[in-house]
């Protein structure tokens, strides 16, 4: 149905978009390996797995891009997700390159996100002191920018693409004019110093507030389960079930006690 949906008959590459940490990486990976078996899908894709769960995925089967939030604002991944999608030859694929719109400059103040639906404004970075932080902190970006006669928009993601061959940002606008500014980014080059400046300017510890609201900041660079285990009932949101099996063999019904994780919204 969703091939229907698309008008195609082949998914050319397709993700796991979050980790399910109750869930051994391999049982999904084995579902998805299937799709490729089948010919539904040609590639397989990853978002937001920690080191060791890209490594376990990619021994099921190779990863061709790893989907991860990397922007001037957004460095977490630079220490140990980069580093292992580069040693397994994983194309790395900058998400939110533009800091949700916040590097470009048009959304420094609360009154540019307070449009209906404008999601922005459940995200710690864009909310009341931290907002204002962030504003003081881009000011730095912006002027670089002028000094490079670029928008931020273009220096942001020419910061991104200068970190690798293998950065493939994925910049969202729903605006042409926005589309070929942004793609215009190809052409400023960046020196070797520029890159160091703005890699000091872009002190993570200089951004206020988390880069999702607390309830989903979990659902980040997660580690799935290293085997399946049955859930603790000391869980938060454990609820005791009675399940009933029946032994092979035996006319007993065995009562077994189990217990259902209530699901976390990402
Ligand atoms: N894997 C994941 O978990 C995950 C999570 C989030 C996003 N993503 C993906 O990442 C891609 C982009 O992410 P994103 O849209 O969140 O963030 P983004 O690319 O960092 O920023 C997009 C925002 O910036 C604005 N914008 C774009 N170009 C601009 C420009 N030149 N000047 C001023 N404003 C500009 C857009 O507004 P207009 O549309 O009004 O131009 C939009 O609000 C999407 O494909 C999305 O699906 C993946």
């Amino acid at each position: 149905m969703s091939l229907m949906r698309l008008g195609v008959d082949v998914i050319d590459l397709y993700y796991q978009h979050r980790v399910d940490p109750t869930v051994p990486i391999e049982d999904t990976w084995g579902a998805m390996k299937e799709l490729v078996q089948a010919g539904k899908v040609r590639y397989l894709g990853i978002s937001e797995a920690g080191p060791k769960t890209i490594r376990r995925a990619h021994a099921v089967h190779p990863i061709t891009a790893g989907q991860y939030e990397y922007s001037l604002w957004t460095r977490d991944v630079e220490d140990a997700v980069i580093p292992t999608c580069r040693e397994l030859g994983i194309g790395f694929v900058p998400y939110s390159p533009l800091g949700r719109g916040f590097l470009t400059g048009q959304y420094k103040d609360a009154a540019a996100i307070s449009t209906p639906g404008d999601r922005r404004g459940n995200f710690p970075r864009f909310k009341g002191e931290n907002l204002d932080t962030n504003a003081k902190w881009l000011e730095k970006i912006e002027n670089k920018a002028k000094a490079h006669n670029c928008t931020p928009a273009q220096l942001a993601l020419a910061w991104v693409l200068a970190k690798g061959e293998d950065m493939l940002p994925i910049p969202g606008t729903r605006k042409i004019h926005r589309l070929e500014e942004n793609l215009a980014a190809l052409n400023v080059k960046l020196s070797a110093q520029d890159i160091s400046e703005l890699d000091q300017m872009a002190d993570p510890n200089g951004v206020s507030g988390l880069r999702y609201p607390e309830a989903s900041i979990h659902t980040t660079l997660v580690e799935s389960l290293e085997r399946w285990l049955p859930p603790a009932p000391w869980r938060a949101g454990a609820r005791p079930r009675t399940i009933r099996a029946k032994r092979a063999g035996l006319r007993s019904i065995a009562s077994l006690c189990a217990w259902e994780i209530e699901g976390d919204s990402a």
